[in-house]
């Protein structure tokens, strides 16, 4: 199975692609995650990327379609994959498409989430994520004293571009370089959105429905 999960900044692409990741077996691969881990160990992606992200500008297309393409033609991605925050521009999408192409395999479906663009504001200046797994909270989840992961016990931490001015700023780069792409895919007949706005659960619900109805098997 190779999917998509589309949508803007903070509408639960990540809470989503990581409960399917488990119910298939098959990688999450976020680009966010992969370049902040470059940040966090000072790689020479990370150097660049450091800059445009805490602006909460996108990194540039040829940066990015480098990373893609080396983590798709890794023998993790073999089987299938869950994208999450990539492509965010057309140029990305058309790139993607190359990818596939050269590669023998086609993308399934694009899932875009869609959720109200006051909701995605709230949701990111309550998100707060584990430092070290990467694992994905909000504060309505969490008490007053917990700062620890219950997982890895690593520290919880918000993210420098969750603070409301940056999280404006990343919608509105979504709205301008990343909305465009959803009648790129519409197109191509491979394009489908749902509410987002319903209870984590409930989204994940409607996805399995809707990936076993489009006849995509688990691994
Ligand atoms: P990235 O990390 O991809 O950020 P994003 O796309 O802005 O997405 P988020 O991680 O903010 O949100 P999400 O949709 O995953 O939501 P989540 O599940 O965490 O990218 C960061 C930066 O990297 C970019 O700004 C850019 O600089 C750079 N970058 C990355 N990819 C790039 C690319 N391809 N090209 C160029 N630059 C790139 O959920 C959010 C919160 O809501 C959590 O607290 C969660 O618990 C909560 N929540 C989730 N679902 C629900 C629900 N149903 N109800 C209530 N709360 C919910």
């Amino acid at each position: 199975m190779r999917i998509i999960l589309f949508g803007p900044p903070g509408v639960g692409k990540g809470t989503q692609a990581k409960l399917l990741a488990e119910e298939f077996a098959i990688p999450h691969i976020s680009t966010g995650d992969l370049l902040r881990a470059a940040v966090k160990n000072k790689t020479p992606l990370g150097m660049k990327a450091q800059e445009y992200m805490s602006q909460g500008n996108l990194v540039p297309d040829e940066i990015m379609i480098g990373l893609i393409e080396e983590v798709l033609s890794s023998k993790k991605a073999s089987k299938g994959f869950i994208l999450d925050g990539f492509p965010r521009t057309v140029a990305q999408a058309k790139a993607l498409d190359a990818l596939f192409e050269r590669m023998g395999i086609a993308l399934d479906r694009v899932i875009s989430l869609r959720v109200e663009h006051d909701e995605v504001i709230r949701r990111l200046a309550a998100r707060r994520m584990c430092r070290q797994c990467g694992r994905i909270y909000n504060l309505h989840q969490l008490d007053d004293e917990t700062t620890k992961c219950q997982d890895c016990g690593g520290e919880l931490y918000q993210r420098e571009d969750d603070k409301p001015e940056t999280s404006r700023h990343r919608l509105e780069v979504y709205l301008k370089e990343t909305k465009p792409l959803k009648d790129f895919y519409r197109r191509s007949g491979r394009f489908t959105q749902i509410d987002g706005m319903k209870d984590i659960p409930v989204v994940h619900k409607t996805l399995l429905d809707l990936l076993l109805k489009n006849g995509l098997p688990k691994e």
